[in-house]
Parts: structure tokens; sequence; C-alpha cells
């Protein structure tokens, strides 16, 4: 089987194959992002950039803990202007490079888009759904009437496709969900990390200087999985799943689930040249199973599964 069958066209998009690096998991420096496509992945997804510089909180920010870690970061990046100039040393290769954002509103989110808009790059994913920065991510991203403003702010301020990447730690994803494609979103990425406090035994206090923060890894996978699942019932926009893969056989579930392509994050800090891997191991699946297409794939889960 050749590698054109793992090819995903989404969105208006086209990508070599459904791995993608996720957002942040290694800062805001472009570098990994360019690494990660040159080791093999789909598509890359930056930092999330916001309007003006932020330096993030103080160490610790990062815990490892049972089937992942945790982290409360605090969204720590360049701002849109200093990360314009550094997408502009990409400027006509033409990479699938995904510029994932977030503001305060959709004043914000508008600003940022106009001043990233005219660098090369394929798509725009709005982060709603980081859960440990106060104004920014859930906050907003937990309520339908703001994800509707922030989104159609965005959607109609570029021509570029729009994926609205959701937060696992509400019982409203299918509201916010909905809202984000009534504004407009081209699609929706699933999931952000989940809401978590870890707490070290030896200083009896907090283990993050943040406090509480997000969980990410194969503990979170399920959630991921059931969260695709509820959103591939309800819509037909192109969904990319994200939360705890490593291997083929958890990309497999995300695509059954009803995922077209996957992100990865937190395996990817073990090993970064995981993306081949995966690919292959998704080839030799196929083939075993008789599907010529991964398209043929996708939400297989919800009907009659597969022989
Ligand atoms: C250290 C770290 C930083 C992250 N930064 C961002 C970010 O800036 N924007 C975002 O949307 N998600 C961010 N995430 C969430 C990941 O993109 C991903 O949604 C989450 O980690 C679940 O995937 P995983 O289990 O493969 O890591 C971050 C995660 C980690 C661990």
């Amino acid at each position: 089987m050749s590698v054109d069958a793992i090819a995903v066209k989404m969105a208006g998009l086209q990508l070599s194959n459904p791995t993608m690096l996720a957002s942040g998991v290694h800062g805001s420096s472009l570098a990994k992002v360019l690494e990660a496509l040159r080791v093999g992945a789909g598509g890359a997804v930056t930092k999330s950039i916001g309007p003006v510089p932020r330096e993030g909180y103080a160490e610790p920010t990062l815990v490892e803990v049972e089937g992942g870690m945790v982290n409360a970061a605090g969204l720590p990046n360049p701002g849109a202007e200093r990360f314009s100039e550094q997408l502009a040393q990409v400027k006509g290769r033409g990479l699938p490079i995904f510029v994932s954002i977030f503001g305060g509103d959709e004043k914000e989110f508008a600003q940022v888009v106009k001043t990233l808009d005219g660098n090369d790059f394929v798509a725009y994913e709005l982060n709603l759904s980081c859960p440990h920065v106060s104004g920014v991510g859930t906050e907003i991203g937990h309520f339908p009437e703001e994800v509707s403003k922030v989104t159609k702010a965005v959607t109609v301020s570029t021509k570029k496709p729009v994926f609205a990447k959701l937060s696992p730690n509400t019982d409203r994803l299918i509201e916010v969900a909905q809202a984000a494609v009534d504004a407009g979103a081209d699609g929706l990425t699933a999931i952000n990390t989940i809401k978590a406090f870890p707490i070290s035994v030896e200083t009896g206090r907090p283990a993050l200087s943040n406090g509480f923060g997000g969980l990410s890894g194969a503990a979170i996978r399920p959630v991921a999985l059931r969260c695709v699942y509820e959103l591939r019932e309800k819509f037909d926009v192109p969904i990319i799943g994200c939360g705890g893969v490593a291997t083929w056989e958890d990309a497999v579930q995300f695509f059954l689930a009803g995922a077209s392509a996957v992100q990865l994050g937190t395996a990817t800090v073990k090993k970064f040249e995981i993306f081949n891997d995966l690919n292959l191991g998704v080839i030799s699946y196929m083939e075993r199973k008789g599907v010529a297409r991964l398209d043929d794939l996708v939400g297989r889960a919800h009907g009659g599964g597969i022989r």
C-alpha cells in the first residue's frame, strides 16, 4: 500500500499523513514545529500566540504523574508581532503549519489574526481550552456565546481554515462546538488538557507554582476519545483528535471514533521521531483489514465497526 492511502484532505487542506505535532508542548520556538515536519509529521501546530508577549509562570511548571504529566506553563509566548517575524522566515515554503492563537476577547483574537495572517501557514487553531490561565482559554471556551463571538471575529478576518480547540472540562462540549461551527469554524480539535491539581508530599504544597494545571498523556486518551465520538455524532466538520496518542493503535482508535487526523504532544517528549513509526503502523493495520483509504476508517465505530 502506498503512503498516499493515509493522505488527509480536510477543510480544504491536504496533509501528507494524519499525524501532527500538538500545540505548545515544546515551547514557543518555531524550530520544533519545523523539526516535527522534517521527521514525518503531516502537520504541526505552533505554541498558542497571544496579542502581546507573555512570560508565563515561575517554575515548577511541569510534573510527571502516572500516565502522563500535569503542566501549567501559563502560555508563555513572544506575542503576535515577534512571532510574525519568525513565521516570515518560512515564507514561500508552503509548510503545513497550523498557528494556535488565543486572546482575552474577540477584539484580541482579531488583532492577532491581523498581525499574523499575511504569513505563510495553512490554518488557525483557536485555543478556547487552556485550563490554567485566567481571562483566556476555558474562561472563554466554556461559554457558547463567547465562543461564537471569538470564532466569528476570526473567521471574518481570514481566508485560512479555522479549527476550534475544545476543552473537556465542561459538560457543554456540544453546545460550545455548535457555537464554533455556527460561527464559521471549519473544523474542531479535541481535546486540550484536563484540569488537575498535583500535590508534593515532600513540601506538603501544590507541586506546580500555579497550583492548577492540565493533565496530558495516556491517562486522558479515553476522555479524548469520548469527546471525539460525541462530536462526530453531531457534526460533519473535520475533527482532529488529541490526547494521549502514542502508538498506531491509539491513532486508529481516534480515526474509528471520527477523527480525520491526530495530534501528538506528551508522547513526543519521550520520543520526538515518532510520526513515521505511527504512520507505518496505521498503513499495515489498513492492509490487514483491507481498508484502501484512511477516510474509509473515519467514524467506523459509529456504525458496524470493522472486521
Ligand atoms: C507543556 C504543555 C504546553 C502546552 N501548551 C499548549 C498551548 O500553548 N496551546 C494549546 O492549545 N495546547 C497546549 N497544550 C495542550 C496540548 O496541545 C494537547 O492538547 C494536550 O497535551 C493533550 O495531548 P497529549 O496527551 O498528546 O499531550 C500544552 C500541553 C503541554 C503538556
